[in-house]
């Protein structure tokens, strides 16, 4: 039987727990930080996701038969070179692996070396150059801070107010650290997102689903880290699932070890189905947050098999339920700008909820405790009851911090 380590302690890392729980090859799951969701299927250990040096440190101490990392920050301080250094079998991409996520410029350059369709775009350091370039592009375009910016590194700027704005903060405040931003022309239409498990060239999909960035309803205000998803896609067809698997998903995962920097792990194209066809809008070298909390729940095979498939480079089997599957976040108000934390809940007990940012505090009560708190999930045979079912948790949720979208899916469900 088998011990593993998920490192992270969000809704995502909630999800690849619940799964791991079901495998019958495993014994014991620990996670670090973990959260109080998690705390149900795991041991939690309070180390960050960022204490690198910590957290070998533990591993060495524990010993696991796998290490899961669902975290960029952990992925883009190179903790899977790390892992792999001291024999630990570890699930996720290398550090130059990873640079697909870790830098927009250096995932931009690798699309147009290998024509893998995107957008149009240039790359700026100098604040001057940046601002010439916006007064004479059109409206809206797109500002992308080139690094981790926990999903709000991206600006669609309507006007040019709003472009100068974004520039000064990623330019010449460095709101996200010293850096450079991508220019990029802006396009239209749903947008999905696809995650495979790649073993170097070997792409193995899972289901697609769909997050909701906007803060509000109708896919209004700014971009967060993800409102809400929902799986299967009802606009996908069979076509678009081909075209994104080979003429996107696979040449990508060619590409990087063509370039000598071969991706293990689980390979994200967020992707735009547009009237020219689809294209790349980013990509990530992990599991996606929110999707994972609800493409996780339909797979029917065992994720500790499959982890270990692609570690060892073999195929692994990946079988789904035929539900759907919708997840409304609840995240802090004022979210994606500033939140206060701290606020009771209550109501959350269901296993169908995953804790995304909460904590218990030294009397057990359960407190808000980020921008995103929790996911309530709802399965259906249609997105519809999908949608009522996840409503139905959302209402049993008392506290008085939190707001919710209330459309997620809707727009593939109401006509
Ligand atoms: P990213 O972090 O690159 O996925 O960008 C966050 C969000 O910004 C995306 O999910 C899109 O909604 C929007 N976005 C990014 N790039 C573009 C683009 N070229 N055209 C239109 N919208 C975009
Ligand atoms: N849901 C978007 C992301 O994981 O980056």
């Amino acid at each position: 039987m088998a011990k593993v380590l998920v490192i992270g302690g969000g809704g995502r890392e909630h999800a690849i727990v619940c799964a791991l729980s079901k495998s019958s090859k495993v014994d014991e799951i620990y996670a670090a930080p973990g959260n109080p969701g998690i705390a149900k299927y795991a041991v939690c250990v309070n180390i960050k996701d960022t204490e690198i040096d910590k957290m070998l440190e533990f591993v060495k101490d524990e010993g696991f038969d796998l290490v899961v990392v669902g975290p960029e920050a952990s992925l883009a301080l190179g903790i899977i070179d790390k892992l792999e250094e001291m024999g630990v079998k570890a699930f996720g991409p290398k550090k130059d692996a990873h640079l697909i996520e870790s830098s927009k410029n250096f995932a931009k350059e690798l699309m147009f070396k290998y024509n893998i369709p995107t957008a149009r775009y240039e790359t700026y350091e100098d604040y001057d150059k940046a601002i010439d370039t916006v007064k004479i592009s059109p409206f809206p375009t797109v500002l992308k801070y080139d690094g981790l910016a926990a999903g709000k590194g991206v600006v669609v700027a309507e006007n040019f107010k709003e472009a100068e704005e974004a520039l000064k903060d990623m330019l010449l405040d460095d709101k996200y650290g010293k850096g450079k931003v991508v220019i990029e022309e802006y396009l239209e239409g749903p947008e999905f997102s696809f995650m495979c498990f790649v073993d170097g060239k070997n792409v193995y999909p899972l289901e697609m689903s769909q997050d909701h960035k906007r803060a509000y309803d109708n896919d209004k205000g700014p971009n967060t880290g993800g409102m809400g998803a929902y799986t299967p896609l009802p606009f996908i067809t069979k076509e678009d699932y081909e075209y994104a698997l080979n003429e996107i998903m696979i040449p990508t995962a060619k590409a990087l070890v063509n370039e000598g920097k071969p991706f293990k792990g689980v390979l994200y194209g967020g992707l735009m189905k547009t009237k020219d066809g689809i294209k790349v809008i980013e990509f990530n070298g992990r599991f996606g947050d929110p999707e994972t909390e609800v493409v996780l729940p339909r797979l029917t095979s065992d994720i500790y098999d499959a982890f270990m498939a692609i570690i060892d480079g073999k195929k692994p089997v990946l079988t789904w339920d035929d539900k759907y599957c919708i997840g409304i976040v609840l995240a802090s108000k004022g979210y994606p700008g500033d939140y206060k934390k701290g606020f009771l809940i209550e109501g959350a007990e269901s296993d169908d909820i995953y804790h995304m940012g909460t904590k218990f505090d030294d009397n057990g009560n359960l407190l808000t405790n980020g921008g995103r708190v929790l996911i309530a999930l709802g399965k259906g045979d249609s997105l519809d009851e999908a949608n009522k079912n996840a409503l139905k948790l959302v209402n049993e949720i008392k506290c008085e911090n939190l707001f919710h979208r209330t459309d997620i899916g809707a727009k593939a469900y109401r006509k």
